[in-house]
């Protein structure tokens, strides 16, 4: 088990152009929390940091959707962001924005040292220009085929099909995100990072060096872009978004963005040595230091290539130890998405669950896409809570603290000489540390939250296999026994749990009356100390750990999904082009009035047909209606309504219709009568 080490771990910082979905909570954050509370526990010297990345491109596109500055949806989100990671119990020792003065700093001193000691490569050439919007194009800026593989939309940066990595004028046929222009070619200067310099060091670094303790996923894809060989990569851009090139000759450039970002991480540890009267130092140069990035696979390029061969070209910092990427997380099926708000957001989540925050870090954990892409359905959700958490955590809690009430008035008893089976469930239990430590060292969460779990289960097991409720009648010493051993494992989980359900663990102690010094047990006290609750310690009556989930909660959740999902859809509904020019006297053919439904009764056995009679001004006449499954008859009873009164009668279901009730629909498919101010009738919709 590791103790007293030094730890300095990384959690990805997020974009500020949207707040957090459960994607970003499984892949990084709720893995990089177990791990650091963890490593508090067992004794570390922890700095966990994260922080807002704020200047990213999408920052700068989402500002101009909304029609806001940069700095408003900087604002906004690292607001959100920031409050959503505390309310869920994100640990951090920090959380800065790049945007912070402290960072801005050490962002530039770090590219003027580079600069300095001829790290880099200053080269004019040709980059693509849009010719409309006057800016040259980089990264998201642009599109166009990749060269690799052939996706016709890969950006200027990276193609996300296949993975590459690329220059903007690598792109094959490209086009400008901003408006929509052919980029032309136009002479700029930049500072490139020469990769192709850190080869060497980075094949014996990674590929010699941690072919054995990296995850193979991460292994894999940076032995593939060794393979393929690394280039010299441009730090700056001409943008007007981010943080000024500090040196001559660099007017209307700023650092790339995945240059000051990682940096951040650094300037974050600075902000909060600061604030705790600490020396950032040792979190980044000891070498006995251990540095560890949590991040989504997307990322590994930056945090396995460029920026350690940026902290190497620095010369004065540590290497990861390790950076554990996660595959990602799909939701019910389809790739989660900011822009098209397929997703469950923190945010929102914590409005509509407000006290099971460790519900959906336990079920993140649990199905954990750590070796492969994984899929976040709401029906494992209930059943992860239903079936483990209550069934399981909370049913072996419960037993434990009403039967120690109702036996011992809350107080601890005393027990009486050890069965076999005591000492061999004592045994059991004190092997669980290990075992939980060996799973999370490994990055093992979802390994780790199932023993977790193993643990309430070997007291469910002891309880049910010795019954005290039937021995209390009987053999009371037993009893005091049974009961004595049973609180060892619930006061075992309120420890093992913390790193997983703080608030859990939280609650437990509280329950156990655990806060106290004497009581109070870390880590690795779960295998060492003889007893954890000793004989005569009062407990509390206790609360509910979990409550059981019910499906209306599940099933409004999917309709909400299901909704985002028809928007989508109406939102990438086409327009119905036109139809062809009509001559004015074909209109005056058609006669349009004002009528008012005066009766409206459902057609037997026609699923979307009403029969109204509608009163037309020049007679009362039936019209068939194919409106049923939108409204109910008496509802529209007494409606004013547009009539097209000489159509050509026909038959429906033998009913004879005279004329039509004029209609539109609205994006999500429901009918309206002509009322263009109803909410939802978009312009282009069709009249009919
Ligand atoms: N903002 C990036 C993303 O969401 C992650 C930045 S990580 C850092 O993909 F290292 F650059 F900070
Ligand atoms: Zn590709």
């Amino acid at each position: 088990m590791s103790t007293e080490g030094r730890y300095t771990i990384t959690a990805a910082l997020p974009y500020t152009n949207g707040p957090i979905h459960i994607g970003h909570l499984a892949g990084v954050y709720v893995p990089a929390d177990i791990y650091s509370r963890y490593l508090r526990m067992t004794g570390n010297d922890v700095a966990f940091i994260c922080g807002s990345d704020e200047h990213g491109a999408a920052i700068p596109m989402r500002a101009k959707k909304e029609g806001v500055s940069p700095q408003v949806i900087i604002d906004k989100y690292h607001a959100i962001i920031k409050k959503s990671f505390n309310d869920f119990g994100i640990s951090f020792d920090n959380y800065s924005r790049t945007s912070a003065p402290i960072h801005h700093e050490t962002a530039s001193e770090f590219f003027k040292k580079l600069y300095d000691d001829d790290k880099f490569i200053e080269e004019t050439s040709k980059q693509l220009f849009d010719p409309e919007a006057e800016q040259f194009l980089a990264d998201r800026f642009v599109t166009g085929t990749c060269p690799k593989c052939g996706h016709e939309e890969a950006y200027g940066d990276q193609c996300e099909n296949c993975g590459s990595t690329l220059n903007a004028t690598d792109l094959i046929n490209p086009k400008s995100t901003i408006s929509g222009a052919e980029p032309i070619l136009k002479q700029t200067k930049h500072w490139f990072l020469p990769l192709d310099q850190y080869d060497e060091f980075l094949k014996e670094w990674v590929l010699v060096g941690h072919k054995k303790d990296w995850k193979a996923n991460v292994y894999g894809q940076i032995k593939s872009w060794l393979d393929d060989g690394l280039r010299p990569r441009a730090v700056t851009r001409d943008l007007d978004w981010g943080i000024p090139v500090p040196v001559e000759g660099a007017e209307g450039k700023v650092l790339y963005v995945w240059f000051d970002a990682p940096i951040g991480y650094i300037s974050s540890t600075k902000e909060w040595a600061t604030r705790e009267g600490k020396d950032w130092e040792p979190y980044w140069k000891d070498k006995n230091t251990k540095l560890v990035h949590f991040i989504g696979k997307d990322n590994i390029v930056f945090h396995c290539i460029i920026f350690p061969s940026m902290l190497k070209a620095e010369g004065s910092y540590i290497l990861p130890e390790n950076v554990p990427a996660n595959e990602f997380l799909n939701l019910e099926g389809n790739k989660l998405s900011t822009s098209k708000n397929w997703a469950v957001w923190l945010h929102e989540y914590l409005e509509e669950f407000p006290d099971k925050q460790d519900v959906l870090r336990y079920a993140l954990t649990a199905n954990a896409p750590e070796t492969k892409d994984n899929d976040f359905t709401w029906k494992d959700f209930q059943a992860r809570n239903n079936n483990e958490l209550v069934a399981v955590f909370g049913n072996f809690i419960n037993r434990v603290v009403v039967l120690t009430n109702k036996y011992y008035n809350g107080i601890v008893p005393t027990p009486a000489a050890f069965s076999e089976v005591d000492k061999q469930t004592l045994a059991e239990l004190k092997a669980y540390p290990a075992v939980i430590s060996s799973s999370i060292e490994r990055y093992r969460f979802r390994e780790a939250s199932q023993e977790l779990l193993n643990v309430a289960r070997l007291g469910n097991k002891y309880l049910a296999d010795e019954e005290p409720w039937k021995l209390i009648k009987t053999d009371e010493e037993r009893t005091q026994t049974i009961m004595y051993v049973a609180l060892q494992i619930a006061g075992a989980l309120a420890t093992l749990s913390e790193p997983f359900l703080p608030f859990t663990s939280g609650k437990l102690k509280t329950i156990l009356n655990l806060s106290s010094s004497e009581v109070a047990s870390t880590w690795n006290d779960i295998s060492t100390k003889e007893i954890l609750i000793p004989t005569g310690h009062q407990i509390e009556k206790g609360e509910l750990l979990f409550s059981k989930i019910e499906d209306a909660e599940i099933q409004k959740q999917l309709e909400k999904l299901e909704a985002t999902k028809k928007a989508n859809e109406a939102e990438n509904k086409e327009i119905e082009p036109q139809k062809d020019i009509a001559a004015f006297e074909d209109f005056t053919k058609l006669d349009i009035r004002i009528g008012t439904i005066i009766e409206a009764e459902k057609m037997p056995k026609a699923k979307k047909l009403l029969v109204l009679k509608v009163d037309t001004g020049i007679n009362i006449r039936t019209i068939v209606s194919g409106i049923a499954e939108h409204f109910s008859p008496e509802d529209i009873v007494g409606k004013k309504v547009t009539v097209f009164v000489n159509l050509a009668p026909r038959k429906l279901r033998g009913v004879e219709s005279e004329g039509m009730i004029l209609m539109t629909e609205t994006p999500e498919g429901k009918l309206v009568f002509l009322n263009p101010d109803e909410d939802g009738v978009d312009p282009g919709a069709v009249v009919n």
